[in-house]
């Protein structure tokens, strides 16, 4: 496996829509979301530069990027496990300052993939309990 970040670029955000919207990573994101191609293509026209896109031999395999310094961050189903979301996370703390991601208490493999590319639990963030 030879693993490369590369630039955002528009051949790259169905890729990313399509990864965000499937459903066997949603339970990863705060945020459980469904993006049409539309809606997508106003997001990314304004937060391209925002985004990195992991290559294996040229196939997209994740994404990281960050919006005022908050990660957003998605392994895809079959790569998951072998160390591309550490190696995204790492990449990503070599070109940007000032940046930090906000887990579920439950998503193991995300803290577990900050933690090693050297994060470090830092705060709690407390909200009122949803029934
Ligand atoms: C979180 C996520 C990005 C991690 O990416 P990844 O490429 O699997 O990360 P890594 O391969 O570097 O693995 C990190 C750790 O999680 C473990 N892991 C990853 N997927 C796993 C799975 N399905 N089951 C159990 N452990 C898993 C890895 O084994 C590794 O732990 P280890 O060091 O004990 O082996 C990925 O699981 C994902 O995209 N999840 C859905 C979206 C999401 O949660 N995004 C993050 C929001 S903050």
């Amino acid at each position: 496996m030879t693993l490369i970040l590369t630039k955002n670029k528009k051949k790259y955000w169905e890729f990313i829509r399509v990864l965000r919207s499937n459903k066997s990573v949603e339970d990863g994101f705060i945020d459980k979301v469904q993006i049409s191609k539309k809606e997508q293509e106003i997001y990314m026209n304004k937060y391209n530069d925002n985004y990195y896109v992991c290559l294996n031999e040229q196939i997209p395999c994740g994404y990281i990027g960050e919006i005022n310094g908050d990660i957003r961050l998605c392994t895809s189903p079959e790569f998951q496990g072998i160390g591309v979301g550490t190696f995204m996370i790492k990449e990503l703390t070599k070109i940007k300052k000032n940046i930090f991601a906000k887990i579920k208490v439950e998503n193991i493999s995300s803290i577990k993939a900050f933690e090693k590319a050297g994060y470090e639990k830092k705060y709690f963030l407390f909200e009122p309990k949803k029934n």
